[in-house]
């Protein structure tokens, strides 16, 4: 096991929605919007339209500046978050992706020099190499996407990988194909904004017209087809991660109305100001379009994220990265049985030997690094923080040590939450640590928390 990073207040679980729900609007601009570009740009060379060109030059230009610096950035950014929040899936991962972050590092390559050479050639090499080298911009884009569709869907169903750690059964895993084609339809309905923002700048009244159309005739599509994609999603990941999202938790359901509605608002603004109105369509409109775009994504991924719960990786890893899985292929064998046994902090590298074992006088760092591991990477421990466990916990109606240890015993009930691993005397030091962040004056008997034994 590795150090464990905290941010007071907020949560990792915060930090790292932030940054990856930004990144997945450049990300999927970057594959979606050269579809687009491609079409857009053979049809104005058939109808000599160059005003056209004139547009797709600027939506060219906007992609690059805005997908390879701020996509670049939180793509790395997620690399950088991930890997000080989990390490030891980060590890997981590399150890069992290695060639495919690689597969996919080639093609982000083609993707740079492309997308350069196409935007530094308009109008300075012929029409057929220019789209061509569009066409190869749009491909290697979509193909990165392909790849990491395999990863990330790993991470929700790992499928036959939990038995034979094969690199294809856990890439083409249950949910591979559906969520490969929610995102390759919603990738269309990103570009289709973006090209509004663009089009609503436009001087020309005709070309602002064309270009709006086609921006909402791409948006539309995508916006329906990834509906009825999504619902294929929602069939093919686990009954338990659906149970998550629809029943067990206030906060997705919400999420689930908001990404709705945030559909249902985006459809109409591509009717009305991109079908019907296209004339009259302004910045500002295709700028709150976007917004609810982001805000539709955000709710998404959240759901997404939250229905991995209680795991890192299913049935292999859970949140706190500890292994609950015996898996010959790989010689791994579960660590939770044996922390249950032996103890978590003795096999935490990372806590200073004077904790290791429990007494009167050293319980309560012992329940600080325990609950340190084994909660914040869903919850902070701020009264006024984000999942703050000592609020949710006065909710719940747990307030002395025996009341809060009642309620670890209980922990593995919950759909979504880790059951407590380890000793019976750490689940004590660590109800006292809880008890003593929920109620700082109450007093906390050590003898009850050694008596664990
Ligand atoms: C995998 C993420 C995750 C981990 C790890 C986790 N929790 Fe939770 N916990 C949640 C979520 C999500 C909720 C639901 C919050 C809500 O309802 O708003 C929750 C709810 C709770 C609640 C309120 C329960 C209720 O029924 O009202 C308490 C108390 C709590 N957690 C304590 C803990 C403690 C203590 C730990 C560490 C031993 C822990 N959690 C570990 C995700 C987690």
């Amino acid at each position: 096991m590795y150090p464990l990073f905290e941010w007071h207040g907020v949560g990792n679980g915060m930090l790292m929605a932030i940054i990856a729900t930004y990144h997945i609007l450049p990300c999927h601009l970057a594959t979606g919007a050269f579809w687009i570009t491609y079409f857009m740009e053979r049809k104005a060379y058939q109808e000599n339209d160059m005003d056209m060109l004139d547009f797709l030059k600027k939506y060219s230009l906007l992609v690059l500046i805005f997908c390879f610096v701020t996509g670049s950035l939180t793509g790395a950014g997620i690399w950088y978050a991930a890997t000080v929040i989990s390490p030891r899936a980060i590890s997981g991962l590399i150890h069992n992706y290695v060639w495919g972050w690689a597969t996919e590092w080639v093609f982000f390559l083609i993707e740079i020099v492309t997308i350069y050479t196409y935007y530094y050639t308009f109008e300075k090499i012929s029409p057929k190499a220019h789209m061509r080298i569009g066409l190869i911009y749009a491909m290697s884009a979509w193909f990165s996407m392909v790849i990491i569709t395999g990863i990330l869907g790993f991470m929700l169903t790992p499928g036959k990988w939990v038995q034979t750690g094969g690199f294809f059964d856990g890439f083409f895993n249950p949910s591979y194909w559906p969520q490969l084609f929610v995102r390759t339809a919603f990738m269309f309905v990103v570009g289709g904004a973006y090209a509004a923002i663009v089009a609503s700048f436009m001087k020309n009244p005709d070309v602002k017209e064309k270009a709006m159309k086609v921006a909402a005739k791409w948006g539309l599509g995508g916006l329906v087809v990834g509906g009825v994609f999504t619902i294929w999603y929602f069939a093919k990941i686990p009954a338990v991660s659906r149970t998550i999202i629809f029943n067990d938790l206030g906060f997705t359901q919400t999420m689930f109305k908001i990404a709705i509605v945030a559909g249902v608002l985006l459809f109409i603004y591509f009717v009305i100001w991109g079908l019907k109105r296209a004339r009259t369509a302004s910045p500002i409109t295709a700028i709150i379009a976007m917004l609810i775009l982001f805000v539709g994504i955000c709710a998404g991924e959240t759901m997404r994220e939250m229905a991995r719960r209680p795991y890192l990786i299913p049935h292999y890893m859970l949140s706190n990265q500890m292994i609950d899985h015996d898996m010959k292929a790989k010689g791994v064998t579960s660590e939770v049985a044996k922390f249950d046994k032996t103890g978590v902090l003795p096999a935490y590298y990372f806590a200073p030997d004077s904790v290791k074992k429990i007494n009167e006088s050293n319980f309560m760092a012992a329940g600080r690094i325990l609950t340190k591991l084994e909660c914040i990477s869903c919850h902070t421990l701020e009264t006024s923080g984000f999942l703050s466990i000592p609020r949710l916990m006065v909710g719940f109606g747990a307030k002395t040590p025996s009341e809060v240890h009642d309620f670890l015993d209980a922990l593995g009930d919950y759909d979504y939450m880790p059951p407590f691993v380890g000793t019976e005397t750490e689940k004590r030091a660590m109800a006292a640590y809880i008890a003593s962040l929920v109620d700082p004056n109450q007093k906390i008997d050590p003898a009850w928390v050694v008596a664990g034994k």
